[in-house]
């Protein structure tokens, strides 16, 4: 059984006391209702320290939103993984849709990235998906793919083990659309597919799969409801402590 991971990615939101508070509301929320999932939030760099303070001691865990490859260096404006380390950070956000278009990072570079995050420790949070274009062309599946084998060259098997994917169609990001529940277990099962040719079934078993895009309180139920998918990597509605928490509660208790 996997347990599902529902993890807020702020994005360039918040500053450090928005981001605080932020926090602390998301605490106290969730001391009020118990919680099967666990719970990841990623605010940006400037945010990751103060967060840190506020979640010690709670179950919400920390991600970052990139990291590079080198561990030091001249390297102007860069973060090493044991920068993020040293701050508490479990989790880090890789490949997403926006650093590969605005900032250019293509597989090879997500695949020094994941690399040197699965090294260092971290859980990375690998985020594959197509674009619209590509959706209407037929191409989803050999985008996930190209995406997925560019991410992952060079690890396999045991390396693997604390991998999490996050698929995201491009066109659900921040759109309001969401891909139907059926359309997401749809991609969530070839992706695993994919997976088990690269580490024993097993193992390729235990790695979650997280739907990311318009993800909300509104449709998460239906979402969380598909067996394939083990939670949600939010955007938008993560930087409500409400409307992040609704989604939280809305996996079952226990099970
Ligand atoms: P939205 O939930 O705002 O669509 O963003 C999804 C996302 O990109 C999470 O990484």
């Amino acid at each position: 059984m996997r347990q599902p991971i529902i993890a807020g990615n702020w994005k360039m939101n918040k500053t450090n006391q928005e981001a605080r508070e932020l926090a602390q509301a998301i605490v106290q929320g969730l001391k009020a209702d118990s919680t099967f999932s666990e719970v990841v939030v990623c605010p940006p760099f400037t945010a990751l320290e103060s967060v840190k303070d506020i979640i010690e001691g709670s179950n919400v865990e920390l991600g970052a939103q990139n990291l590079f490859w080198e561990s030091q260096g001249a390297y102007t404006g860069e973060i090493s993984p044991k920068m993020l380390l040293t701050l508490g950070c479990k989790y880090v956000i890789l490949g997403h849709s926006e650093r590969r278009r605005y900032f250019f990072e293509d597989d090879q570079i997500v695949n020094r990235k994941v690399k040197a995050a699965i090294e260092a420790g971290f859980s990375p949070i690998l985020c594959i998906g197509e674009s619209l274009e590509e959706r209407e062309g037929g191409k989803t599946r050999a985008v996930v793919s190209r995406q997925l084998q560019g991410a992952l060259e060079g690890l396999e098997g045991e390396k693997l083990k604390n991998l999490v994917i996050a698929y995201e169609p491009i066109w659900a990001i921040g759109t309001g659309k969401t891909a139907t529940p059926e359309q997401a277990a749809e991609v969530h099962s070839f992706i695993r597919g994919l997976l088990s040719q690269l580490c024993d079934e097993e193992l390729s078993e235990e790695v979650r799969i997280l739907y990311g895009g318009s993800v909300k309180p509104e449709n998460a139920t239906d979402l969380f409801c598909q067996p394939q998918i083990d939670g949600g990597l939010v955007g938008g509605a993560s930087l409500d402590a409400e409307s992040f928490l609704k989604i939280i509660n809305s996996y079952p208790i226990g099970d």
